[in-house]
């Protein structure tokens, strides 16, 4: 039987952090074996914060290391560097010409990001930056899409994309599903459990890396924001600080959020603190021991395998779709 392709990437801008882990990365390493893998680096897509040259290419680097120390292996998982595929940018300029200027400006991340700035500064990537993942996405005939939930909206537009061009020239592409973990698909920061864990937060002590310190790393989990009721309860509104904990506890023991409630019902959140930070130091040690342990010409290897492979899938798809439009003399 045929597998059914997954296809999902990370932004290479930043430390890769455990919401990453939680919400995306987990969930590749689950799935791999029973969907044909696609994984890559969205470099292409950092471009539209303008970022250091030296930075993006060693963070490209390293979060290929970090699938690779996280678990996902290349006999399952296809691993490539989005730029070095041409062809996903050749098939973003055939969707930018079918997308619309509407649909893209309400996209939440392009007003979140553009926010504040007038429109005679915000660079185009950024309101483009949707229909690149859009092309991503549609030039492997993908089926499912594994993100976390700030990325749902863009694969909700890859489908609108995907259908109006269908009904337009017949059946060329499939039309791709978001898959969003029913817990850990937003991890929140840990001073401000209000919004979301991210790598482009000042605020570091509510952030934890992949690659930080265990005792950095657990303190950071001991100094979590949490309110002054101490009932170790789920209650995102009103508890978020705790919940989010549980989250995290959840996801990496891979429990129930009732059962939780229950073994921890008389626990202080001290108590219940020590135990996360105990699961999150098991989970850093863990990938930093095979981080250290991986060799440079291991990842060249794989990237080169994992390029050839996605070249020849993606070719055939911007021929048929450049035929399809007229374009040159297919
Ligand atoms: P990015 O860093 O924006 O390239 O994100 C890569 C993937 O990680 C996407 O699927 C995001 O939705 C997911 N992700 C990023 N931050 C978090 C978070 N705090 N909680 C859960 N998932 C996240
Ligand atoms: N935009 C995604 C993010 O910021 C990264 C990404 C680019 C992606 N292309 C993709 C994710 C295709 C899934 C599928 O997280």
């Amino acid at each position: 039987m045929k597998l059914k392709r997954l296809l999902s990437g990370i932004k290479p801008t930043g430390e890769l952090h455990i919401g990453h882990y939680i919400g995306a990365i987990k969930r590749f390493i689950e799935m791999q074996k029973d969907y044909e893998s696609f994984v890559f680096v969205a470099d292409l897509h950092s471009l539209t914060v303008n970022p250091n040259p030296k930075e993006i290419r060693e963070n490209t680097r390293k979060i290929v290391e970090l699938y690779i120390a996280c678990g996902l292996d290349p006999k399952h998982t296809i691993l490539f560097n989005q730029s070095e595929n041409i062809y996903h940018t050749a098939l973003s300029w055939a969707l930018t010409c079918h997308s619309y200027m509407g649909e893209l400006s309400r996209m939440t991340q392009y007003k979140d990001k553009s926010d504040g700035q007038k429109n005679e500064s915000i660079n185009c990537g950024l309101f483009n930056y949707p229909v690149l993942m859009a092309a991503d996405i549609l030039i492997y005939d993908t089926d499912v899409v594994p993100v976390g939930d700030d990325q749902k909206q863009h694969v909700e537009l890859t489908r609108t994309l995907a259908e109006r061009f269908n009904n337009r020239y017949g059946k060329t592409f499939k039309v791709p599903k978001p898959v969003i973990a029913k817990k850990g698909a937003r991890i929140m920061d840990l001073q401000t459990p209000t919004k979301k864990m991210s790598k482009s937060d000042e605020n570091k002590k509510g952030v934890i890396n992949l690659l930080e310190d265990l005792e950095v790393a657990r303190k950071k989990i001991m100094s979590a924001v949490t309110d002054s009721e101490s009932i170790i309860k789920y209650d995102e509104k009103n508890k978020p600080g705790i919940s989010n904990l549980m989250t995290i506890y959840a996801c990496l023991t891979n429990k129930e959020i009732k059962e939780i409630e229950e073994d921890f019902k008389d626990s202080s959140y001290k108590d219940f603190k020590e135990k996360v930070a105990d699961e999150v130091v098991i989970l850093l040690k863990d990938i930093q021991k095979k981080y250290n342990e991986i060799k440079t010409d291991y990842i060249d290897n794989i990237l080169n395998e994992g390029l050839i492979k996605v070249k020849e899938i993606s070719k055939n798809k911007v021929l048929e779709v450049y035929k399809k439009l007229g374009l040159g003399r297919y």
